[in-house]
């Protein structure tokens, strides 16, 4: 397996929105972020993640960009990204953009010229369609709810949008679409950025002639069917690879809805002729219900296990993991799979770090911080989940008290309030009014307090990241082998890594109940160290009674 930094690497996915706002109008921004470059130091990681900082008229919050090539306006300037960049640098820390080219906003100057005739030399820069029937031209259905088409009033045809209307999406057929996509790439390439997260990379290349796709019992095509993995995507990506990729040493990591093992080794193959690694959602979709995402269910454990063995097993040596549980599309994992203790997100965590991947920690879960108690649908800010409540509700398929409570679990805004800093106004995040409200909890588990506390989440996601960046533990937490055990294990995650001889246990209780756990008798040790764990030591047993979320890494000979 071919060593390189970004597999060595530690990922922090900034939403600079609501991050650290520095001049008080209740938005995150840039000089915010360089504020606090100090502390993502010192917790440890050496890459950052910004979701989107262009110009943008924000219906999704910056995934809607109306000029790749400047900055939007609540954030800064082009002169705050640059001083960014070199303070980042200073420290060690390399900056990774979001790319977002599955789609532009509507103000973008391109679909503003599209739309302006059907002779308009950009007209085939976006995906135009004639009625059929007098309607749209197939059933897909935005991601955000309603029909994925928009008719347009002035050229009598519909644009297709497989987010909101906002967001038409860009026609990758078109050759001149990627070779302006590519020079635009190599542009921040030029200013020195270290990679891209690429934004629904999967969707790029749509169906052959966007056939109707099924509803999975919604009221319109799942359009996911219709886009994700489609016939040309891999060609796009060699391309974009040739022209721009390979002229760099980047990071970069695709956003792959609907990608399985076998399209995850072609997205991410060792070979390096597309990308580094994919974001899969697998795991994070194991809490759905068959129709959608708005269901409250736990998330099962032995499902959960051997999904996430399967993508070690099966990517090891082909493709490169990324591992992940938070990012700003899912709800806190320690309301999800824990308990919101901090014993449970400290278990969690050593689920996620010690595997064979790159691992991403998204703002506030290094402190913990926990799903948002909303209460009215009027205190969430996201679309996505602001029209699915209408959207259901009024079509009577779903009562709204039922669905509020799902959108309570399952909303995008939980990992979107405001990062708790202190226990002082609005967790420190802004002197003026936030844009979305402050979880109430800020005054129990914000920054301050977690840095002052040795035994504090902070300390020890700080840890976990300490010990893979470690000269001694590196080799075999990057690159050593994983094994299962105890795949019937109803509540401990347990697993092994291998490494030129060298092995590590990893043992954690996923669960608020005390548990007795066997060592399968595989491994066998006369000498064990424990690296990390969540409570006192105790010696290690072949029969052990773990306390509730305990959590234990262990280096035996
Ligand atoms: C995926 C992003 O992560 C999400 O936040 C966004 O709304 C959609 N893509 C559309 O860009």
């Amino acid at each position: 397996m071919n060593k390189t930094w970004w597999k060595e690497s530690v990922v922090y996915q900034i939403y600079p929105r609501s991050f650290c706002d520095s001049n008080g109008d209740g938005i995150g921004d840039l000089k915010g972020i360089q504020s606090k470059l100090d502390y993502l130091k010192e917790l440890g990681i050496n890459v950052i993640w910004m979701s989107p900082v262009y110009k943008s008229p924000n219906d999704d919050n910056g995934y809607d960009i109306s000029d790749y090539q400047d900055i939007m306006t609540e954030f800064g300037t082009m002169a705050d990204f640059d001083e960014l960049l070199a303070a980042a640098h200073e420290r060690g820390i390399r900056i990774v953009m979001d790319l977002v080219v599955n789609h532009t906003s509507d103000e973008h100057p391109w679909f503003i010229e599209s739309r302006s005739s059907k002779e308009n030399p950009k007209r085939d820069y976006y995906i135009w369609r004639e009625p059929v029937d007098g309607h749209e031209p197939n059933n897909w259905g935005s991601a955000f709810s309603g029909s994925a088409w928009e008719w347009d009033e002035k050229t009598q045809m519909y644009y297709l949008h497989c987010f909101s209307k906002k967001q038409p999406d860009l026609n990758w057929e078109n050759p001149k679409v990627r070779d302006d996509v590519f020079a635009m790439m190599d542009w921040w390439c030029q200013k020195g950025i270290d990679g891209f997260r690429m934004d629904v990379i999967s969707m790029i290349s749509k169906k052959e002639g966007l056939p109707d796709v099924p509803t999975d019992g919604g009221l319109y095509g799942n359009c996911m069917y219709g886009t994700c993995n489609g016939p040309h995507v891999h060609e796009y990506l060699q391309e974009m690879n040739q022209k721009v990729l390979s002229k760099y040493d980047l990071m970069t990591v695709g956003e792959c809805a609907g990608v399985t093992i076998e399209e995850a080794k072609k997205y991410a193959n060792a070979e390096g002729t597309e990308l580094n690694m994919v974001f899969q959602f697998e795991h994070t979709s194991l809490d759905s219900g068959t129709m959608d995402k708005w269901c409250k269910k736990p998330i099962p454990l032995k499902e959960l296990k051997e999904n996430l063995s399967k993508w070690e097993t099966e990517l090891e040596g082909k493709a490169w993991n990324s591992l992940y549980f938070c990012n700003h599309d899912q709800p806190r994992i320690v309301s999800r799979l824990g308990d919101d203790s901090p014993l449970s997100a400290k278990c969690i965590a050593t689920v996620l770090h010690m595997m064979q991947g790159t691992p991403y920690v998204y703002q506030g879960e290094e402190l913990g911080m926990t799903n948002c108690p909303f209460g009215s649908i009027e205190n969430y800010r996201d679309l996505e989940s602001i029209n699915a409540y209408h959207e259901l509700t009024e079509a009577g398929l779903r009562q709204p008290e039922e669905l509020l409570e799902c959108i309570a679990y399952k909303s995008r805004d939980n990992a979107r309030t405001p990062m708790q800093w202190n226990s002082g106004k609005n967790g420190g995040f802004t002197e003026g009014t936030p844009w979305i409200m402050v979880n109430p909890n800020y005054k129990e588990i914000n920054a301050e307090q977690e840095l002052a506390d040795p035994d504090s989440v902070f300390h020890y996601y700080q840890q976990l990241i300490a010990l893979r960046r470690s000269s001694i533990w590196s080799d075999i937490i990057v690159y050593g082998h994983y094994e299962l055990l105890a795949p019937e294990d109803p509540q401990v995650f347990a697993y092994t890594r291998e490494y030129e001889g060298r092995k590590l246990l990893v043992i954690c209780n996923l669960s608020a109940e005390k548990v007795s756990f066997e060592i399968p008798g595989s491994v066998s040790w006369t000498q064990a160290d424990r690296l990390i764990g969540n409570y006192e030591k105790q010696e290690l047993s072949i029969k052990t009674e773990l306390r509730p979320w305990e959590a234990e890494v262990w280096s035996i000979l």
